[in-house]
């Protein structure tokens, strides 16, 4: 069977209240669209295509590298609508999934059952039931419990408000019969749109068998209208995020505050703090402790690795054994072997830290190779720019930087090589040498402060 995807993305969620079109906001760091077409890949389709509106120009540029086509819907005349803009592209033969750009939790668990259970050659449907249905299509059913029509909220009878039983909208049909149903569409209806579900009441007046599978749960079928929708199902999701992570093994301290935006693959016993937000593609080693209060995007930590409060750490390798922060910033090229430490108000860019190494408080290591048991004192700076160009320095193994030191570079400290704290190093420092550049001290007797006058009053 070729399945066809048809994602509608082209309402204009005004109550957004948003310059930015409603299926671009984010959900756990993910934008809707591109959460409900990575879903949709997993089953395999043909094609996916996705009906776009008026700031469909910035949707599609956005996300220009999602393997979709894209539909424009000019004027947006109702879901009927919407999807006749693409069935089209679709041979009459194939099978077309109905999904869309704001229902952003869709499981691919509840299409795979929809998909596997809908009737031959019928129409198959997601249903849900909710305490609240207000808003929502009534799934309306015959005294044999058969679908029989999905009347719209502000369209429903008082009996017919009272069903709980609602559409999720997710609805899947052979190509051929949806060419058929939607160019007869009416939009005589309370918001003059040409309804998709209309189609339905066609499809059972035509003989074509109807059946509704029901969503796992009522979550993944919540579609985003305003903020407060997303704000609870970005929880909803990152509650689900950190009971997935608790099953690997992993302590949260309080999973209500623990944000994942990508990807976040844990070892056992790994122990996360609160407020730890995680964004792109994260790996952590069994044994490590994330503090409170830390970022961490798209780096890999090792086994048994330390990382203190309120550090923030971006494209680093980080190997087994280190111990980072309080405070540290970590950024892009970073690479820190086994057993290093990085202390407090620590700034690294771009910079190989050797094994065992030490760089412990209040400095700046810029475009840097160190070498093993170097010790980095307080207050050190690589001066790696010189306002043109980036400049890497060196420091070879077992070499010991005295404390603000600034290391002007391009430049090389040899091995065993020690720097005498306040040195400014223009050059090269030979291995196993003391360098050292610091102004003589000069001692006053009997010098007396300033002291200041009384004020006459
Ligand atoms: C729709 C269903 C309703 C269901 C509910 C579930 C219809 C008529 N009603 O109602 O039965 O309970 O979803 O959330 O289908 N869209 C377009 N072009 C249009 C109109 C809409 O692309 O011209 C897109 C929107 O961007 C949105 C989706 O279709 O993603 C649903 O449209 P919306 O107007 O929100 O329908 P609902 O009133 O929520
Ligand atoms: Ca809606």
């Amino acid at each position: 069977m070729n399945l066809n995807i048809i994602i509608l993305a082209a309402g204009n969620g005004k109550r957004m209240y948003s310059e930015i079109p409603k299926v671009l906001h984010c959900l756990g760091g993910v934008t809707m669209l591109e959460r409900v077409v990575n879903t949709a890949q997993r089953l395999e389709p043909t094609s996916i295509y996705v009906v776009h509106g008026n700031g469909g120009e910035q949707v599609k540029s956005q996300l220009s590298y999602l393997p979709v086509h894209w539909v424009q819907q000019t004027k947006q005349l109702g879901t009927g609508h919407a999807v006749l803009q693409a069935i089209d592209k679709i041979p009459a033969d194939d099978q077309v999934l109905i999904l869309y750009g704001d229902v952003p939790l869709i499981s691919i668990e509840t299409l795979e059952s929809l998909l596997n259970n809908m009737p031959k050659n019928g129409l198959g449907l997601v249903v849900t039931e909710l305490e609240d249905p207000s808003g929502l299509g009534r799934i309306i059913r015959n005294p044999m419990g058969n679908i029989i029509a999905i009347v719209e909220h502000r369209d429903a009878n008082e009996a017919q408000l009272k069903i709980k039983e609602i559409n999720t909208g997710i609805l899947t049909a052979p190509a051929y019969r949806l060419k058929n149903y939607l160019p007869s569409l009416k939009n005589k209806n309370a918001q003059s749109e040409y309804y998709l579900t209309d189609v339905i009441a066609l499809a059972v007046s035509d003989g074509c068998p109807v059946g509704g599978v029901l969503a796992g749960c009522p979550e993944e079928v919540l579609g985003v209208n305003d903020r407060q929708q997303l704000a609870k199902l970005e929880r909803y999701y990152q509650r689900q995020a950190a009971y997935h992570l608790m099953l690997q093994g992993a302590t949260l301290m309080d999973p209500e505050r623990f944000d994942l935006r990508g990807e976040l693959l844990v070892e056992q016993d790994v122990i996360i703090d609160i407020n730890v937000v995680i964004s792109g593609k994260v790996t952590i080693g069994a044994n490590s402790t994330i503090g409170a209060n830390t970022l961490i995007s798209d780096t890999q930590v090792g086994n048994h690795v330390t990382i203190k409060s309120h550090c923030v750490i971006d494209g680093a390798v980080i190997e087994d054994d280190c111990v980072i922060g309080p405070y540290a910033r970590i950024r892009p090229g970073t690479h820190i072997k086994k057993n290093a430490h990085v202390g407090n108000f620590v700034e690294i860019k771009s910079t190989k830290l050797g094994e065992s190494s030490k760089v412990n408080h209040l400095t700046y290591l810029g475009d840097a190779v160190i070498g093993k048991n170097v010790n980095v004192g307080a207050g050190t700076i690589t001066c790696n720019y010189d306002g043109a160009t980036k400049h890497p320095t060196f420091i070879e193994d077992n070499v010991f930087i005295g404390s603000n030191t600034a290391l002007v570079a391009p430049i090389r400290v040899g091995k065993n090589a020690t720097v005498g704290a306040g040195s400014t190093l223009t050059q090269d420092v030979p291995d196993d040498t003391l360098a050292i550049t610091r102004s003589k001290q000069k001692t006053v007797v009997g010098w007396k402060r300033p002291v200041k006058s009384k004020k006459s009053t």
